[in-house]
This record gives C-alpha cells, sequence and structure tokens, in this order.
C-alpha cells in the first residue's frame, strides 16, 4: 500500500456487493473514509452481524437491499446509479453452509455473479473488481502455493461454486469485455480473511471470540489444517490498488486479470496456532477442547502466492501474524467493551495506512 492513498475513490461512484457482509462493511466504510459515493447491494445484515449495524454504515452508503439472484433488479440498480467501479464480494461465504444449503450456495455464487457480470456488460460499466476465493483452485494436495493460471475446481459446493464464478468471469471476459479496451475487468483471490467485526457461524476467529467473551467451552476441529491467514484490511486493500490502477489505466492488458492476494508464507499458520494466539491475546486462560470433524471435508493445506500481485500492482501484506491478532482481538474488545466501533474501526485503517 506504500506510495497510495487511495485518493482516486474521492467522489467516485462506487457499488459494493455484499456491504452488509464482513469484507464488504470495512470496504465499504474505508471508501466512505477517502470520501467515494458508495451504493451497497446486499441481503438484510444477517442477526448476528454487528458490522454494518455499529459502523452506522446504513447512513453513511445509499444501501439497497436485494437479492443479486434477480437480474432485473440489479439491472435497474445498475443503469440507475451508473458506478465508475464495481467492487463483488457479494456471496454465501462459508463451505459448512454449502453442504446444509448446496443449492442456495450455487445460485448465489454462480448465477448471483453472472447476473453481476451481465450488469456490467449491458451497462459498459468501466470497472470491475471481482472477488471469489482462495479455494477456486484445485486442492491437489500440494504442500506448496497455488498460483493464479492453476487448475480450478472443488470437492465441495462453496469451493465449486467459486471455481463456477472464475470460469463464468473468464468466459464473460474473453466473450464480451477484451474486445473493449475501454473496459477494466479482475477476478481476485484471497486467503483466510480475520479481523475486528466478523461474526459468522462456522468460522474460526468469531468463533473462539464468542467462547471468550461469553465464556462458553471452546471447541475446534481440524487443529492441525493450515491456513494463509491475513487482516481484512490486506485483501481490501488489494482491491482498493487494484481498482485504482484500473480507473487509472495504469495495468498492461497484456497481464491477465486473475491476482491473488495471500498473505506472506509466514503467516501460513494452523488452526490450534491461531487459537493459541488469540486466547494469549485476550489476556485469559481458556481450555480448547479437540472435537472430531464428522460433518464435512475440509482441505488441509491451502496458500496462495502473492508474488504477482506484489510485481505486477506494487502490493504487499503489511501486516506480521502476531500484529494480525492483536488487531483483531483489540477491535473486539473495543467493540464489546467500549462499544466505540467507528473509532477503532478508523484508527485500524489508518494504522495500517502509515506501516
Ligand atoms: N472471509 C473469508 O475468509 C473469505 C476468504 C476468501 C474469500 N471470501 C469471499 O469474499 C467475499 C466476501 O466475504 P465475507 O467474509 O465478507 O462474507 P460474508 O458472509 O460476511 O458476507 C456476504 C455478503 O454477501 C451478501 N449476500 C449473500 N447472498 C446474497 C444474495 N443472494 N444477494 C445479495 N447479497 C447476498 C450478504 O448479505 C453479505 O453482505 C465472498 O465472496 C467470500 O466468498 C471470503
Amino acid at each position: 500500500m506504500r506510495n497510495s492513498s487511495l485518493k482516486t475513490y474521492k467522489n467516485l461512484k462506487v457499488i459494493v456487493t455484499g456491504s452488509t457482509g464482513f469484507k464488504g462493511a470495512w470496504l465499504c466504510f474505508w471508501l466512505y473514509l477517502i470520501g467515494a459515493k458508495v451504493v451497497g447491494i446486499s441481503l438484510k445484515p444477517e442477526k448476528n452481524s454487528i458490522l454494518f449495524k455499529k459502523l452506522l454504515l446504513q447512513k453513511k452508503i445509499k444501501q439497497f437491499y436485494l437479492d443479486i439472484r434477480n437480474f432485473k433488479k440489479l439491472n435497474q440498480i445498475i443503469k440507475k446509479e451508473k458506478p465508475d467501479i464495481i467492487f463483488h464480494l457479494a456471496a454465501q461465504s462459508v463451505v459448512s453452509e454449502s453442504y446444509i444449503n448446496p443449492l442456495p450456495t450455487m445460485t448465489t455464487n454462480v448465477i448471483g455473479s453472472a447476473n453481476i457480470l451481465e450488469g456490467v456488460r449491458v451497462n459498459k460499466i468501466k470497472n470491475l473488481v471481482y472477488i471469489t476465493s482462495d479455494k477456486c483452485y484445485l486442492n491437489d494436495g500440494r504442500k506448496k502455493s497455488y498460483f493464479e493460471n492453476d487448475i480450478l475446481g472443488g470437492e465441495d459446493l462453496y469451493s465449486a461454486s467459486k471455481a463456477c464464478a472464475e470460469l463464468t468471469f473468464e468466459a464473460y471476459f474473453k466473450s464480451f469485455l477484451l474486445k473493449n479496451k475501454k473496459l477494466s475487468f479482475a477476478t481476485t483471490r484471497a486467503g483466510n480473511v480475520i479481523g475486528g467485526g466478523d461474526m459468522k457461524k462456522d468460522r474460526i476467529v468469531p468463533d473462539v471470540i464468542k467462547a471468550l467473551k461469553n465464556k462458553t467451552s471452546l471447541e475446534i476441529r481440524n487443529p492441525n489444517a493450515t491456513r494463509p491467514w491475513q487482516h481484512v484490511l490486506e485483501p481490501v486493500s488489494g482491491y482498493l490498488r487494484l481498482g485504482e490502477l484500473m480507473i487509472n489505466k495504469k495495468i498492461s492488458s497484456s497481464v491477465k486479470p486473475n491476482w491473488n492476494f495471500g498473505p506472506n508464507i509466514i503467516n501460513n499458520k494452523t488452526v490450534l496456532e491461531v487459537v493459541k494466539e488469540i486466547i494469549s491475546c485476550w489476556g485469559i486462560k481458556k481450555k480448547i477442547n479437540i472435537v472430531k470433524n464428522k460433518n464435512f471435508k475440509e482441505a488441509k493445506l491451502l496458500m496462495i502466492s502473492n508474488i504477482k500481485a506484489k510485481k505486477e500492482l506494487n502490493w504487499s501484506p503489511s501486516l506480521n501474524f502476531n500484529e494480525t491478532i492483536k488487531m483483531t482481538v483489540e477491535w473486539y474488545k473495543k467493540c464489546f467493551f467500549e462499544n466505540n466501533i467507528e473509532e477503532i474501526t478508523t484508527k485500524q485503517i489508518e494504522y495500517f495506512l502509515n506501516k
């Protein structure tokens, strides 16, 4: 993020899909701080979610509650708003949920994403940053990182939906968008994102935080699974950096528009290491119960290379593992015990920008 204050976005019209979600709310708030005119499209905030509500985003952005599977309504909004750029983050985002509700996972992540691409195509929107996942890659059990052009695939429905979203992007890109040099589109994959405000069920950090706050038992599955952990500001800064370069036509058309925003390899830690570090930062003793995961399969190792983003976008991760956990725990503590969300969120964005 060095050399960029992201001023490009000041006064630009920006649509963020998934604005009520974890990453989307951080992105909307950051864009709001820069002075962008933000339009959010998403479902209503989930019952237990806190970020969108406590950041008072409803008052700071123009928010539409809409299912992205409804092309007609989605298209009306894109047509009316005519944004300078769209960041597409709306998705069913949890692997375990895709075992419980496979069809909504597929329709939202594949058809919903196709609807965004179609809305962009018919309304000639100039810039699109399309967010999928590190899980779009076919996990072949390797012990090395996945690169942008590796084979796509997935054995669970969530991963498959993200691979399909990628294939849909590529087909749209090659069929319609590539021909028009005025348009810029890119797809991005990030790692396992953590940070303040995530309250999603079946994600490790919210599960640990809830157990610590509520003094309930702490159960973890897959303690030895290794993941590319990164603070939410890392991929969000990558999306913003990418969008900024796209808007300013600073990315060569010869570079394939797919980007990994992964952490440095040193941030690849096991679930158990993450849980222990959170407990240590929280500052109390807590027993960890390891339970067998009977319900669904999760890949043991997954890492994504960030070499291309470093070279072509001058983007690189800013926070080390300890800082990532420390900032995450600090955010939740401020939220639960001081109820001062705007201040801590702004402070963390400023700290990140000055790294
Ligand atoms: N959080 C992670 O660790 C992680 C890692 C890799 C990729 N991703 C991807 O990044 C994106 C954002 O993730 P997140 O963690 O913020 O997810 P989240 O679950 O917190 O938020 C999802 C957002 O999508 C919206 N949404 C879901 N279904 C919708 C529909 N049918 N119509 C309209 N809106 C809908 C929700 O309302 C919410 O605003 C997703 O595409 C996710 O798959 C997340």
